[in-house]
């Protein structure tokens, strides 16, 4: 395993090999020794292309997931080869601004990102869904890219909110999301409680095929964690990895929805009245599709024996289940953002809230209808 001097060391030989191709090169390597030592560059650059390709693809992921979540103005053709060039990456996101400003539009490879009407794919009134042992009261970031540098398939969600009293869009409520990572783990909570290392799931009760929650130990931790007023479509784009599995739970994303709010000095907010909270999912056909894309293959659960991912009517606390009561579709509407899956899915989905309800101290996360 390299270390991250060695991978910086790598990353400024191909960097080297490239000026060198694109300069000297152009004239060509004069003397032996200038010979000797692009030879030697671009071994060590072959030598350690894996590395660099992992590099690269985290530095384009990283850089999609900003474009997806942030700028509206500053993507096009994301996925079109040739946006990643060897400069790095302040050239491509000029290169990519210039772009966007000469087509003077709002640019996305695809698109319904463009079109933030809430979608009529569900019908309102959700019940309110236990909001889990894993929500943080304080520290949810207010922003639309919560990925930061979490490993996955890249996945765009477009959460719609609907007044279910006049049936009309909401504009300026908080949603605030949050959701476990490609292989099952919340940010903060990295570990079992020691004394329950070994611990089985649950065997019967309402809490049967559940864990003790992981205590919060990793208290600075904030990914794949993120709050968003909606527009004035009543919608609120998020950009994050598609969410993994963990034991007990089939895929889901929590979300809360909170009409008083105000942001913090570090970016961070406070609110007032709650009028919902519940879990979006996944429908399983597709999830069993993710599962076989690295790095959801790395879910420690698909190499324990009896264990595995718990499908949406099996899920524990029958919470798929509560979620479709009052004919409410709990699940996104999903579509691919490329030709194929590893390129990212943008999931839509449309919540009905009751906006003069105040559910606040309704859920207590510690008594039974946990995770
Ligand atoms: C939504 O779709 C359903 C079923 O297609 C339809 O009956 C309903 O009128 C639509 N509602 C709106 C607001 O478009
Ligand atoms: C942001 O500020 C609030 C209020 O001072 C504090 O409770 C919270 O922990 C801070 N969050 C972060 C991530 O610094
Ligand atoms: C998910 O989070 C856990 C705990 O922090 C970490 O060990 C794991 O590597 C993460 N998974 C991915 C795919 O990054
Ligand atoms: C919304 O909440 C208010 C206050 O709790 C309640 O009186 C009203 O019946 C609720 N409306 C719906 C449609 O559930």
């Amino acid at each position: 395993m390299k270390t991250n001097t060695q991978r910086c060391a790598i990353r400024a030989g191909l960097a080297g090999l490239i000026a060198l191709a694109s300069t000297t090169l152009a004239h060509g390597p004069k003397t032996a020794g200038q010979v000797a030592e692009f030879l030697d560059r671009q071994t060590t650059a072959y030598h350690c292309a894996p590395q660099i390709a992992v590099l690269e693809a985290a530095r384009k992921r990283s850089f999609a997931q900003r474009v997806l979540g942030g700028d509206p103005t500053s993507h096009q053709n994301l996925f079109a080869s040739g946006y990643f060039e060897p400069e790095g990456i302040e050239a491509s996101i000029n290169e990519v601004t210039k772009l966007a400003n000469e087509q003077g539009k709002s640019l996305m490879a695809c698109e319904p990102v463009q079109d933030t009407k809430i979608r009529n794919n569900t019908c309102v009134l959700a019940p309110e869904v236990t909001e889990g042992p894993y929500y943080h009261t304080a520290g949810h970031p207010i922003r639309g890219n919560m990925a930061e540098w979490q490993l996955g398939i890249l996945f765009m969600m477009n959460v719609g909110v609907i007044d279910v009293n006049t049936c009309e869009p909401v504009s300026n409520v908080l949603v605030d999301l949050w959701h476990a990572n490609a292989t099952g783990y919340y940010a903060g909570h990295p570990n079992p409680r020691p004394d329950l290392v070994n611990e089985e799931p649950a065997k019967e009760g309402p809490r049967r095929g559940l864990l003790s929650a992981y205590p919060r130990t990793a208290h600075e931790e904030t990914w794949l964690r993120g709050a968003l007023p909606t527009d004035r479509n009543g919608v609120a784009e998020f950009t994050s990895v598609f969410p993994g599995y963990y034991q007990g739970r089939a895929t889901h994303v929590h979300v809360k929805v909170f009409p008083e709010w105000q942001m913090l000095p570090n970016g961070t907010f406070t609110a007032g009245r709650l009028v919902h909270t519940g879990q979006f999912f996944v429908e399983d056909d597709l999830n069993e599709q993710i599962d076989k894309v690295y790095p959801y293959t790395e879910n420690p659960l698909v190499k324990m024996v009896g264990r595995g991912r718990t499908r949406n009517w099996e899920d524990s606390l029958q919470i798929y289940q509560h979620s479709h009561d009052g004919g409410y579709m709990p699940t996104f509407e999903i579509e691919k953002l490329g030709g194929v899956l590893q390129q990212g899915l943008i999931g839509y989905v449309t919540m009905g809230v009751n906006m003069t309800a105040d559910y606040r101290g309704k859920w207590n996360p510690t008594t039974g209808r946990g995770t």
